[in-house]
């Protein structure tokens, strides 16, 4: 170990002992060289400094899947991983969450794979059928459409990182991917059963984007999973009632919360807010978006940034009654054609109008914005409020003068964090304001815990407490002792609030928007 490159790099381990049914931590000094990766690092401790380290590998190529961790709260193939590309002194190592632990590294991976025996990986064809092998022939574009679903090895690292898979009844993202794997092969007749099996779970999936984050093969499961719901809604198969519901809403009130369309500008009664019909252009179109134009809680957050936009003089606008839900979660529900209806609504009104940028105050609606047709067909200028309010911030146009001396901590919401890549700028407006205290909490930025409210599981939830992802967050802040969850989308202050409640931690604990702790400090 005498090369230049040599670094010595902190190994913390989270061990389990099933003798003593005890976890405990044991930290090791390990000499660093190029190349060397975390399943190296492993092996280094067990032949020179703890024989007793119980961990699993194969292949050391990335291809059995058998050697997944967290390293530093992150997902990862010990063997795939070269440890000085972290670029960090220390390295915390875990076992895989969602799995039963055997001893220290090694999980149980029985009900990951109980899973697939679930989804059937094979093809599924009539008996007389199979006896003619001339039927299997397929062209190389046949092949194309699943040849990426077929490259998942079963690591179990997507499983691991899923918020949904807390709840043993999901099937996860890898045995859904594979099942449609199958929907999508061609020599496959198992159709009516496969979206039948999918749909008794697929529902409970947030599109947090983990999955697809984690995949040491690069799967896109999220967008796997979306494509999936969408053949379930499209062929009639098992759609849940609440599912249903918010889609019915959408196509008849142009909003998933069964409000009137003219009730849209209620929550800006008395503020005088301009509205395009009226004025025609605008610098500023203020998307307002559903949640924080008709419910309550939700209005607050409306409210606060229109208030920030007046104390830095923004020339803005909304749509008043004319705009209609973003689309959003109807796409992750699988009603291509209604959220196509939505959005082609809203485009013709961007269109129709004058003004210079969109500032939305909920990621799904800048999300959509930013990556869907027909709204990427106009080339809009899009940014969410965080992202224009911490440039106001930087450039001196808004100071922040009232202390606010409280912990606070920051939940990431992954249609702005891991699926926009926006992790700083909400930081940037808490760290401004006097007095607060930022304490991050372990799982954080791309390694962000969802709060569950996506793919509209924020109205369709009907899991036990245990199993809901906003409740197990909600667990985390509450040990990390902070007395504020400060968050950046209407979803999530819903979903966290409700966990606060069914925590029944009220007094101890309030969720609260960034730009709410940003007017309270103007
Ligand atoms: Fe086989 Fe890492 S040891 S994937």
């Amino acid at each position: 170990m005498g090369s230049e490159k040599e670094k010595a790099v902190e190994f913390k381990i989270k061990r389990f002992d099933p003798e003593r049914n005890k976890r405990y931590l044991s930290t090791y000094k390990v000499p660093i060289l190029t190349g060397m990766t975390i399943l190296d690092a492993l092996l280094y401790i067990k032949d020179n400094l703890d024989g007793t380290l119980t961990f699993r590998h194969s292949c050391r190529m990335g291809q059995c899947g058998s050697c997944g961790i967290l390293a530093n709260g992150k997902p990862m193939l010990a063997c795939y991983t070269q440890v000085l590309q972290l670029g960090v002194d220390v390295l915390e190592i875990e076992p895989l969450p969602n799995l039963p632990v055997i001893k220290d590294l090694v999980v149980d991976f029985h009900p990951f794979f109980e899973k697939f025996v679930k989804i059937k990986p094979i093809l599924i064809r009539a008996e007389e059928e199979l006896r003619k092998p001339t039927e299997f022939t397929q062209m190389p574009s046949d092949l194309k459409k699943y040849w990426d679903e077929s490259i998942c090895i079963k690591c179990s690292l997507c499983y691991g990182s899923c918020p949904a898979a807390i709840d043993m009844k999901f099937l996860g993202p890898s045995s859904l991917t594979t099942n449609y794997r199958f929907i999508v092969d061609t020599r496959d007749d198992g159709l009516s059963e496969r979206l039948k099996t999918a749909s008794e779970t697929i529902w409970l999936c947030t599109s947090c984007s983990s999955c697809t984050l984690s995949c040491p093969k690069e799967i896109d499961c999220a967008t796997v999973l979306d494509n999936e719901r969408g053949l379930i809604v499209e062929e009639g198969v098992l759609v849940p009632r609440t599912a249903k519901d918010v889609l019915t809403s959408a196509f008849k009130y142009h909003n998933p919360v069964r409000m009137s369309p003219g009730k849209r500008t209620d929550w800006s009664k008395g503020l005088e807010i301009k509205e395009l019909p009226m004025v025609e252009k605008t610098d500023v179109l203020y998307f307002v978006g559903c949640l924080p134009s008709y419910d309550a809680r939700n209005q607050e957050i409306a409210k606060s940034i229109a208030q920030i936009f007046r104390k830095i003089d923004v020339n803005f606008a909304t749509l008043g009654n004319e705009e209609w839900c973003c689309g959003d979660h109807i796409l992750r529900l699988g009603e291509k054609g209604l959220f196509e209806m939505l959005a082609e609504h809203n485009a013709s009104l961007f269109k129709k109008y004058g003004f210079n940028r969109i500032i939305t105050i909920s990621p799904h609606c800048y999300h959509t914005f930013k990556n869907d047709k027909p709204y990427t067909d106009i080339g809009l200028n899009v940014q969410h409020y965080t992202q224009f309010i911490s440039e106001a911030i930087k450039n001196g146009r808004l100071r922040p003068v009232k202390a606010i001396k409280k912990k606070v901590t920051y939940h990431d919401p992954c249609f702005l964090g891991k699926r926009s890549g926006i992790y700083d700028e909400p930081r940037e407006i808490l760290k401004s304001i006097p007095g607060l205290e930022l304490v991050e909490m372990g799982r954080s930025k791309e390694n962000s815990f969802c709060c569950g409210g996506g793919a509209g599981r924020i109205w369709t939830e009907e899991a036990t407490p245990e199993n809901r992802p906003c409740v197990n967050r909600t667990k985390e802040a509450l040990e990390l002792g902070v007395e504020v969850i400060a968050t950046a989308c209407p979803f999530c202050v819903t979903a966290l609030e409700d966990a606060v409640k069914v925590l029944d931690a009220e007094d101890k604990i309030v969720v609260k928007d960034v730009s709410e702790l940003l007017r309270e400090a103007l």
